[in-house]
């Protein structure tokens, strides 16, 4: 079987890319672990970058984001027992839109089904093969279920074999891309955080219309929506607890200790339909390509989740690999591709820092004193306080800007060819 480009993985890093590429004429296949349904059901982060839903509506997969997504204008940060908010559209012109990460692939593997795009569910890939060749391969095997964290095959499925032009890497964190770089050509950087999230999703009116990040001394919560009949709330809580110990009612009083305020407002309650415990790191490896294998998303950064970035990042990674092949498809001009990791990690560390920064600035670390804690206070009320600053996290929250070279036609009504070179 030969494609243009293997992609390994059908996320929304793996799915966008075989779809930017193919409104440029490029042919890949998606393989997937994962069956349709487990990948359309899977509950993640919801907060879309401005830049990331004019990429979507540019490459015409944003209709149902525009009908059912919600745009924010701002957010509000709790602290001290007071809330303020931080106005994106005034400081910096720009919005955000709250719309699931899931339904995000619902459109996207709707897309290339009705292109005849080919991604194959439940396969596992097992091998990267012969990277610095023009021609590299991914083994794989179909009839793959992820059990328990080990991945169990249909007896009688054989391993095949994918020759391509390049692989994209898209994986995730826990996949077989990133490690197939020798390790002596990568360095990874971590840094893990002593707290997880504890996340509900809530059949209820929502509680807030824009997102309530909150510092309080019990801890981390965030108020958020997913529509006018679902919330998503979450709050810090011990990485290893165990989201059994967490009955209904024990989870509502912890939200209101931490969240409801003195003048009357209170976090409403509802019928919690799904709960879960993510852990927390930062992790960047660099570079994030070898020979003809490009990391994208998780596969080579990931991100604490406060501020909502892994999905924009991984987005902001395809853009810039969708443009590099691209161009080799076009004219074979390698120069991109052979940039792509200076240019993707740039970003990337940027959006670290600020992921990280927003995640010191409002939980409670295990070592903490009364004296960090009224530092945080002291921060979030010059954030709030200081357009300078309240600026800095706006722009940060709405997405860093896009190089236009990397806008997609129809993004800012630019044809192709002014498009410049970055
Ligand atoms: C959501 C997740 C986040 O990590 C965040 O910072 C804001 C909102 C969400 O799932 O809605």
């Amino acid at each position: 079987m030969y494609t243009q480009v293997s992609i390994v993985g059908g996320g929304p890093a793996g799915l966008l890319l075989s779809h930017l590429l193919h409104l440029r004429g490029i042919e890949s296949v998606v393989l997937e672990l994962r069956s349709r349904e487990e990948l359309e059901t899977e509950i993640r982060a919801g907060v879309l970058e401005q830049g990331t839903v004019d990429l979507l509506n540019a490459a015409g997969v944003g209709d149902r984001m525009r009908k059912q997504g919600a745009v924010h204008h701002g957010v509000n940060l709790q602290f001290d027992g007071h809330r303020e908010r931080i106005d994106f559209h005034d400081l910096t012109g720009r919005a955000i839109t709250v719309y699931g990460q899931h339904e995000v692939v619902k459109d996207l593997i709707q897309a290339r089904l009705d292109a005849g795009g080919h991604i194959l569910f439940e396969t596992a890939a097992t091998e990267l093969r012969d990277l610095d060749s023009d021609e590299p391969k991914v083994r794989f095997r179909r009839g793959a279920k992820l059990e328990g964290g080990t991945i169990r095959f249909d007896d009688d499925a054989e391993e095949e074999e994918l020759v391509c032009g390049h692989i994209a890497g898209c994986d995730g964190f826990f996949g077989i891309s990133r490690p197939a770089i020798p390790e002596a050509d990568r360095t990874e950087y971590m840094r893990t955080y002593p707290f997880g999230w504890f996340g509900i999703l809530v059949e209820g009116p929502p509680s807030t219309e824009e997102l309530i990040y909150n510092l309080h001394e019990r801890g981390f919560a965030l108020v958020s929506t997913r529509s006018p009949e679902i919330q998503r709330l979450y709050f810090q809580c011990d990485p290893e607890d165990e989201v059994g110990h967490w009955p209904d009612e024990r989870i509502w009083s912890e939200m209101h200790a931490r969240l409801d305020t003195d003048d009357g407002w209170t976090v409403n309650e509802g019928n919690i339909v799904q709960k879960s415990i993510v852990r927390m790191r930062s992790f960047v490896t660099e570079p994030m390509q070898h020979g003809r294998l490009f990391l994208a998303g998780d596969a080579a950064h990931i991100v604490p989740p406060t501020g909502a970035k892994g999905m924009n990042l991984a987005v902001a990674d395809v853009r810039v690999l969708a443009r590099g092949l691209a161009d080799f498809h076009e004219s074979g001009d390698t120069d991109l591709l052979e940039r792509y990791s200076e240019i993707c990690l740039r970003r990337v560390w940027k959006t670290s820092r600020f992921s990280w920064w927003m995640t010191s600035m409002l939980h409670r670390f295990e070592k903490d004193n009364d004296f960090q804690h009224r530092f945080q206070i002291a921060e979030l009320d010059y954030v709030t306080s200081s357009r300078a600053a309240a600026t800095t996290l706006a722009e940060n929250y709405v997405g860093l800007p896009i190089d236009p070279a990397f806008l997609i036609p129809g993004e800012d009504g630019m044809k192709d060819q002014d498009r410049r070179k970055p």
